[in-house]
């Protein structure tokens, strides 16, 4: 976008517009905002909190605070949002770039969050487009938050990514080096079946036997539309929550993501534990 500025946010007015970013972006109730003091005093102590501007406007913002994860120091990124009308412009990159940046300045080398394994659009921004990679599946993590739950009584599931900031993958990624898959050649752990027109496409039996050093995943191409269709949603979940576990136990991560028509995880097996980098 042209009249594009990312800067820092620290002013009452910048912290009031990350609470109404919020309203619009999640429909999250008022006890599941995070407030405008608790931005303040985040900042205050460490918090990154980069906005988006178009004139005046804030049109979205990127927030995270010091963490630890397994022993090592990180910032964790709590909140990416962009206002429906800006999307698909690079603006969500756009911010991830800034995070980075001001992260690296800071002495980080590792940023973390977690997202809806069933959003396909998440998956490709994390693990493709910023080089994200996952090993770290957290079951119904946030319990039954309205505002966060993708179908009546399918569970908050989250994917904990770690963003390797200082690493030539990402670098790479950052440059838009990224590597392609033939899915048509590459064994799957979960497939859709083959019948069945969308939305009501219905995952086949998960395959948690193979041992192919890089396995697919499927993963609808947009889990809104199935919500329509009672039940389907949690079986999805269901199925790559069994397959991620197991693969995860079993010393693979997720590396990528392949979005199209049909869209799928990418999983590699590492050459060591599967804590390696
Ligand atoms: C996620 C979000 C911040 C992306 O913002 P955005 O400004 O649309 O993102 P960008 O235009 O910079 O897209 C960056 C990349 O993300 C991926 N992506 C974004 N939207 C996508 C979609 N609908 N389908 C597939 N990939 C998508 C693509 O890889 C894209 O790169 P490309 O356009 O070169 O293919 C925005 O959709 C949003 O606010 N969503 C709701 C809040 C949310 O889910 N936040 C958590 C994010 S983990």
């Amino acid at each position: 976008m042209a009249d594009l500025r990312v800067r820092a946010l620290r002013s009452r007015e910048d912290l009031e517009g990350c609470v109404r970013i919020q309203r619009e972006v999640w429909g999250h109730a008022d006890l599941d905002i995070t407030p405008v003091h608790h931005f303040r005093i985040s900042v205050e102590t460490g918090a990154i909190l980069l906005g988006a501007f178009a004139g005046r406007t804030l049109i979205g913002y990127v927030y995270s605070f010091p963490a630890v994860l397994d022993g090592i120091l990180c910032q964790h990124s709590h909140h990416l949002a962009v206002l429906p009308e800006f999307r698909r412009r690079g603006l969500g990159l756009a911010l991830k770039r800034a995070q980075r940046r001001e992260a690296l300045r800071r002495g980080y080398r590792l940023v973390t969050w977690t997202f809806d394994p069933m959003k396909a659009p998440n998956a490709n921004l994390n693990l493709h487009a910023l080089g994200a990679v996952g090993r770290k599946y957290l079951d119904d993590f946030y319990g039954p938050t309205p505002a966060l739950v993708l179908a009546p009584g399918v569970p908050t599931d989250r994917l904990l990514v770690e963003w390797k900031i200082a690493t030539k993958r990402v670098r790479d990624r950052m440059a838009g080096l990224c590597p392609e898959y033939n899915p048509a050649r590459m064994e799957k752990a979960v497939e859709a079946k083959p019948r069945g027109t969308y939305p009501a496409i219905v995952p086949g039996r998960p395959d948690l036997r193979r041992t192919e050093p890089r396995l697919l995943v499927e993963l609808p191409p947009d889990i809104r539309e199935l919500a329509a269709v009672p039940g389907l949603v949690g079986r999805w979940q269901a199925a790559v929550r069994s397959a991620l576990k197991s693969y995860f136990r079993a010393g693979y991560r997720l590396d990528d993501f392949i979005a199209g028509e049909r869209s799928f995880y990418v999983l590699i097996k590492q050459r060591a534990s599967p804590t390696a980098a």
